[in-house]
């Protein structure tokens, strides 16, 4: 019998160190403590046994019943413990006092939601959004647009020469000569995108920034054509009824007559900071498209006349939104970005 009080004795230790939960546990109290349990079983067995034996294997079978007893009850205060840590654990993550981190939602880059804004009311003013190359060849960023190699306006322009001859584009305007050739008349595109100058930035100027063209081909198109779409963009995309457009005389070789366009200040009635006391606010350069333009692309002046208006985008969206800086339209500061 020893060796079998020794063997149960051991079997004992590994059960409780292998009970990780209260049901376990009370499975190894049944085994060695319950009425069929091991200990009883002994108990009966030890009747059988002589006086002599039994005053040496009763003594090892109390021993191994108290082992069995605070053993388990060690166990179960280990597991109550251990419930306890666990479900605090958890509640430390369902903390409802704890303040929540804030969470960084994105949002469109004032870019893109200038851009679909603008393509949104020319599309439903009937034109087609366009792209066109931000590496051009001479010929479409000036010669096609009536700037001859001699003309003094190429050096307004302060271009990226490529070595092969390339330039990046100094204006959309490129993109008129590519929609005209392509697709002929009538036409009616809003072409927005990239355009880059060497020259040095500040505050109203970088080195790379946004434009768009719009260019109206058809038979008889006329300058009232021209200011009644510009007035009626202008207030789309200030989103106010209240809106007049002015016409200067402009000089851009590509039109003729060159017109600049300003809106009046959509933001006061008598002068504010954003139009500088005026009440007008200078946006667009446009005018009729000019006959050598129509001619290089194959098109009859005498049959046809269009409208051609550019812009910069980021003036649109400075004027809208109260930009400063048009740096910070490149400049990733976070701050910025998220407030659109
Ligand atoms: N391309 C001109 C620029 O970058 C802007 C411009 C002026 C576009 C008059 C036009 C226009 O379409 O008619 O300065």
């Amino acid at each position: 019998m020893h060796d079998i009080i020794k063997k149960l004795e051991q079997e004992l230790h590994a059960a409780l160190q292998q009970a990780t939960s209260s049901d376990a546990l009370e499975a190894v109290r049944i085994a060695f403590l319950g009425r069929n349990g091991h200990i009883a079983k002994l108990m009966q067995q030890l009747k059988e046994l002589s006086l002599e034996d039994k005053r040496t294997v009763g003594p090892e079978i109390n021993r191994l019943k108290q082992e069995a007893e605070t053993g388990c009850l060690q166990k179960s205060e280990e597991l109550t413990h251990a419930n306890i840590r666990a479900e605090q654990e958890k509640q430390r993550f369902f903390d409802v006092t704890a303040s929540v981190r804030k969470e960084l939602t994105g949002s469109l880059h004032i870019y893109t939601r200038t851009i679909e804004d603008l393509e949104n009311i020319f599309i439903s003013m009937g034109y087609d959004v366009v792209e066109g190359p931000e590496i051009e060849t001479d010929f479409y960023n000036f010669e096609a647009l009536n700037i001859p190699a001699d003309h003094p306006a190429r050096e307004e322009h302060d271009t990226f020469w490529i070595s092969d001859g390339r330039l990046l584009r100094t204006h959309t305007s490129p993109v008129q000569i590519r929609a005209l050739t392509q697709r002929g008349t009538p036409l009616a595109i809003f072409a927005p995108g990239r355009t880059f100058r060497h020259e040095a930035t500040d505050a109203s100027h970088d080195f790379m920034f946004m434009q768009g063209e719009l260019l109206y081909v058809d038979k008889q198109v006329s300058i009232s054509n021209l200011l009644a779409t510009a007035q009626t963009f202008l207030k789309a995309f200030f989103q106010t009824d209240h809106l007049n457009v002015r016409a200067r005389p402009g000089y851009f070789p590509f039109v003729e007559p060159g017109i600049e366009i300003d809106a009046s200040c959509p933001f006061c009635t008598g002068g504010c900071s954003i139009c500088k006391r005026t009440g007008w606010i200078e946006l667009l350069g446009s005018g009729l498209v000019h006959p050598h333009v129509l001619r290089s692309c194959g098109i009859d002046p005498e049959i046809y006349s269009g409208f051609a208006l550019g812009f910069g985008i980021e003036r649109l969206a400075m004027v809208k939104y109260g930009i400063n800086d048009i740096r910070l339209f490149h400049g990733n500061n976070i701050e910025f970005l998220e407030q659109f």
